[in-house]
């Protein structure tokens, strides 16, 4: 039975104070997804993640939003898997859409990136979507597929038990416009079955969330989807009081 998870994504928002409230009313969130057997997170900036860590009870998942490979090196501008262990830092996510457009990220590297967190007992959630372009023109399967093939190339399935993928269509991202509730699905259990075809059994375990404008009015009918055991959440996260929507409507 894979656990369900609610993941925030703050991007570029939040000050570390700000941040810091926030992870002081998530409490008594926390405690209740722990009770109702979720898993409940935020990725906040680099900069907020200690005093989320510091400030959120102690099973709140606090994921940075993105890593680099190397451990430490002349990379300017960059943190390291290290620099995040020390923070008690241990999810990161990974190939976000915003990072593939602004920043050039592919899933060449992506796949860097993955291996070390997998080498470090660390949770990828990797993110793979597509753009309305490509939606239209009927490739979400072919783009999905061939992201997860770079993306997760070289692994094991025996060493891939803390990996989380997340089916973001980029065209649902921040737009208010959400894929349905069957197109996710079906995606979805596409996913699992390249996860499948590419690591054998372990694919029945991992969890694949969705994300693109989850809000607490439509979570529920996500996650009563057979493939979809969580979602990843943008927006909807960032005020304490819909995030704990999101939570109560899961439950
Ligand atoms: P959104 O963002 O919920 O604001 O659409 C989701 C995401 O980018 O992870």
């Amino acid at each position: 039975m894979r656990k369900k998870l609610l993941l925030g994504n703050w991007k570029m928002n939040k000050l570390a104070i700000e941040a810091k409230d926030f992870a002081i009313a998530s409490r008594p969130l926390v405690d209740k997804a722990v009770l109702n057997n979720i898993d409940l997170g935020v990725a906040p900036t680099y900069l907020s993640l200690a005093a989320v860590k510091e400030n959120a009870a102690k099973d709140m998942i606090v994921a940075a939003q993105n890593i680099h490979f190397a451990a430490s090196g002349a990379y300017t501008g960059e943190v390291s898997i290290p620099m995040l262990k020390e923070y008690g830092i241990s999810w990161v996510i990974i190939g976000h859409s915003e990072r593939r457009t602004y920043d050039n990220e592919t899933s060449e590297k992506c796949n860097q990136k993955i291996a070390a967190l997998l080498d470090n007992n660390m949770v990828p959630v990797y993110c793979v979507g597509e753009t309305l372009r490509e939606f239209e023109a009927g490739k979400t399967k072919e783009v999905v597929a061939e992201a997860l093939r770079v993306g997760l190339k070289g692994f094991r399935g025996d060493k891939l038990q803390n990996l989380v993928i997340a089916y973001e269509p980029i065209w649902s991202i921040g737009t208010g416009k959400n894929a349905s509730a069957e197109i996710a699905e079906s995606v979805c259990e596409f996913i699992r079955s390249v996860l499948r075809e590419l690591f054998g059994c372990v694919a029945e375990d991992l969890r694949i969330l969705y994300g693109g404008s989850v809000k607490p009015e439509n979570i529920r009918t996500y996650l009563s989807c057979p493939n979809i055991d969580g979602a990843l959440v943008g927006g909807a996260s960032l005020k304490i009081e819909s995030y704990e929507a999101l939570l109560n409507n899961i439950i």
